[in-house]
């Protein structure tokens, strides 16, 4: 069963091993490789993330995802935007995990949880183009595509294309 919660650094070791990957990194807007990766900068992020936890208005806010308890990815929602009641989420999971409908119920109980502790009226998600996993999973879960953000995200000297995705409440 999957299961969002908070992080903790007690997550950094699996969190690190399923995210250095670099079939999960090319779908995702930073533009490391996996070796370029340490386990310092995973620590980083986690303890950015748990600062954020305490915050009333987070910048951003990001879940682990378990699947019957175990970690096997993350779910995040970035830019916050509080004047428009808006938000941009993100995604992974460990490749062993894909497949099984586990990033679809992910996706819905992240939009359940924003709705419940934020009210937003607008949910945004911009797939690259090349991800035809990551748009299913959106259009399974009620997104719809608004058109393509061209060459708008720059990865490492590519410049990428992107699905743009929204649902509304
Ligand atoms: C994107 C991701 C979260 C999807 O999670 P998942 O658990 O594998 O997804 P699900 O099993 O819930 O659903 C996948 C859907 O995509 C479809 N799909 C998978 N690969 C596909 C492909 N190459 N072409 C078309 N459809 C594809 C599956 O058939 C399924 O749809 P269906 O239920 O209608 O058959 C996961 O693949 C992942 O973490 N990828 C790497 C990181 C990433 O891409 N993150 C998103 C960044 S925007």
């Amino acid at each position: 069963m999957i299961k969002l919660r908070k992080f903790n650094l007690s997550d950094l070791e699996i969190l690190y091993n399923l995210f250095i990957n670099d079939k999960v990194l090319k779908n995702l807007l930073i533009s490391f490789k996996a070796k370029e990766i340490t386990l310092k900068m995973e620590k980083d992020w986690l303890r950015k993330v748990e600062k954020e936890y305490k915050s009333k208005k987070p910048e951003s806010y990001h879940l682990a995802i378990t699947l019957n308890n175990k970690l096997i990815g993350s779910i995040g929602a970035n830019h916050i935007d509080y004047n428009n009641n808006s938000v941009e989420i993100g995604y992974w999971l460990g490749e062993e995990f894909w497949g099984n409908g586990s990033g679809t119920e992910s996706i819905k109980k992240f939009c359940e949880e924003l709705n419940r502790q934020f009210s937003f009226k607008r949910i945004e998600a911009y797939p690259f183009t090349h991800n035809k996993a990551s748009a299913r999973v959106l259009e399974k879960t009620g997104f719809k595509c608004e058109g393509i953000k061209r060459k708008a995200y720059k990865k490492r000297d590519k410049y990428m294309d992107s699905w743009m995705y929204s649902k509304i409440y």
